[in-house]
């Protein structure tokens, strides 16, 4: 790949140290945690690779911000910069902002959801899912098929299988659908993303039906960004028309700007309805906070503000999804099965194909991203049975098409060196992948069992045999 294509827009202007470990003491760090990455001491991880949410960089443009924050309880100036930003870019009429993308999931639930009803999606977000869940409903996927083919490069992976859809309104029928959750660029589907022509078609068999659609707008700007680079016609468009288009078609949309909007916390409900953003403003005064700071400071709304103007600027945007690309394609030459066509947010490793010897009742995402750990210090994400639960009927555990590790690239925070070491190590397992030991759970908690489940090795010591042989050359 052509650098030039993608480098930083930016310099650094302060630095945070990091401390290195060998990797003897990353497995007894791995131990006390469970060989649970969720569990680590983010003092242990030396490149932190477990989500894009809420770990960007901030400009000096947003630090400057927040130093206007104005803390008054109602009606923060730096409210209605917010509106301002939010309007000026998503377009909807009314903002509700909420402490992150959850508090806005929770409340859209709880305001639309009736015990008994169907909420159709392409494919889940864990968050989204229990609150709609939480609420009374049943989640039905109707992603199209080649989301879960992680082989196939078709563009447009999130889209919304059309037919799938309009079998599911046939079935249940319309009444006992209260709105159909629109995710951009699918985060368990690999940061896939889903056309302005599918957005169109999705939003019309809906609305003919009296179906509403809200969009999971978290990372809405990536997802312009690939409409901009792969769909007819859209080339020589702004992200910020794009994203406008994309917003418009949908009748509201839930967001956590922890992503895309640049800011290390915050969240947003909009609605174009008047009357359902009365209700909106009602309940986040009960969980949130009142309706002109929903569990924000002053100065995060200003630092969110400055965040979304940024987003969408062709530069940065190119940089961010540039990085992703460049480090897929450093495991995709090395032949590591990864997720294809690299996604917005992360490389995505195919962990079941990675470690063909551990079987899904073994958690090989679980596994390998614990390995990954004890071998370079680098932190990934099990998304694959663990954070797929158990289903709710049978108690049984679900074992999801997709066991996946996902490398989570912060935005605006590491370095092509630190994409190169990444690299090294996931390649070097994939050498060796009989060195890494499947896992068993020593504790399972009922809720998103992921952030706080703890395991041990089926077998052995630990999870990367010889550890001694792991000189990989970081920390050591
Ligand atoms: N929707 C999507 C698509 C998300 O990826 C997330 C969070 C949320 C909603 C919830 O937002 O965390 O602000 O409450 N994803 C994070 C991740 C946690 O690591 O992928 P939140």
């Amino acid at each position: 790949m052509n650098r030039r294509t993608w480098a930083e827009p930016f310099k650094i202007k302060m630095v945070e140290p990091l401390r290195m470990m060998s990797p003897q003491e990353r497995e007894r760090a791995a131990r006390a945690a469970g060989y649970n990455t969720f569990l680590l001491k983010s003092e242990e991880v030396y490149i932190d690779l477990l989500t894009d949410s809420g770990t960007s960089a901030m400009s000096d443009r947003q630090w400057a911000g927040l130093m206007l924050g104005d803390e008054a309880y109602a009606g923060s100036a730096n409210y209605y910069h917010l509106e301002e930003a939010v309007r000026g870019h998503y377009g909807y009429k009314h903002l509700i902002p909420t402490h992150q993308g959850r508090g806005a999931e929770h409340l859209l639930s709880r305001m639309l959801i009736k015990p008994g009803d169907v909420v159709p999606g392409n494919m889940y977000f864990t968050t989204t899912r229990a609150h709609q869940e939480l609420a009374g409903a049943r989640f039905v996927d109707v992603i199209c098929d080649e989301a879960h083919d992680p082989l196939d490069e078709s563009p447009f992976k999130g889209n919304v299988d059309v037919t799938k859809l309009r079998a599911l309104i046939d079935r249940v029928g319309a009444k006992k659908i209260p709105y159909l959750c629109l995710q951009c660029c699918v985060n368990m589907a690999g940061g896939q993303p889903i056309s302005l022509e599918n957005i169109r078609a999705t939003s019309e068999l809906c609305h003919a039906h009296g179906i509403r659609v809200m969009l999971d707008a978290t990372r809405a700007v990536e997802n312009a960004y690939f409409i901009q680079q792969r769909e007819p016609g859209c080339s020589r468009r702004s992200i910020r028309d794009i994203l406008l288009e994309t917003c418009s078609y949908t009748d509201g949309c839930t967001n956590s700007a922890k992503k895309d909007c640049l800011v290390n916390i915050g969240g947003f409900l909009c609605v174009n309805d008047d009357e359902l953003a009365e209700e909106a403003r009602n309940l986040v005064v009960l969980f949130e906070g009142l309706h002109t700071y929903g569990g924000l400071a002053g100065r995060d709304m200003e630092a969110m503000a400055i965040g979304i103007g940024e987003s969408v600027q062709q530069d940065h945007i190119r940089a961010r999804i540039g990085q992703v690309e460049y480090l897929g394609d450093l495991l995709h030459r090395a032949g590591v099965p990864i997720i294809r066509p690299v996604g917005g947010h992360g490389v995505f490793i195919d962990a079941a194909r990675f470690l063909p010897h551990v079987p899904r009742d073994q958690f090989p995402a679980q596994a390998l991203a614990a390995a990954l750990y004890v071998d370079s210090g680098v932190r990934a994400m099990e998304r694959g049975g663990v954070s797929a639960g158990r289903n709710p009927d049978t108690g049984q555990n679900i074992f999801p098409a997709l066991e996946l590790v996902r490398l989570t690239i912060p935005r605006r925070v590491y370095t092509q060196a630190h994409m190169d070491v990444t690299a090294e190590s996931v390649i070097s397992l994939f050498k060796e992948p009989e060195r890494v030991v499947g896992l068993r759970f020593t504790s399972e908690p009922k809720y998103l069992r992921f952030f706080q489940a703890r395991f041990e090795p089926v077998e052995g010591e630990g999870v990367l045999r010889s550890v001694a042989r792991a000189a990989s050359g970081v920390g050591v």
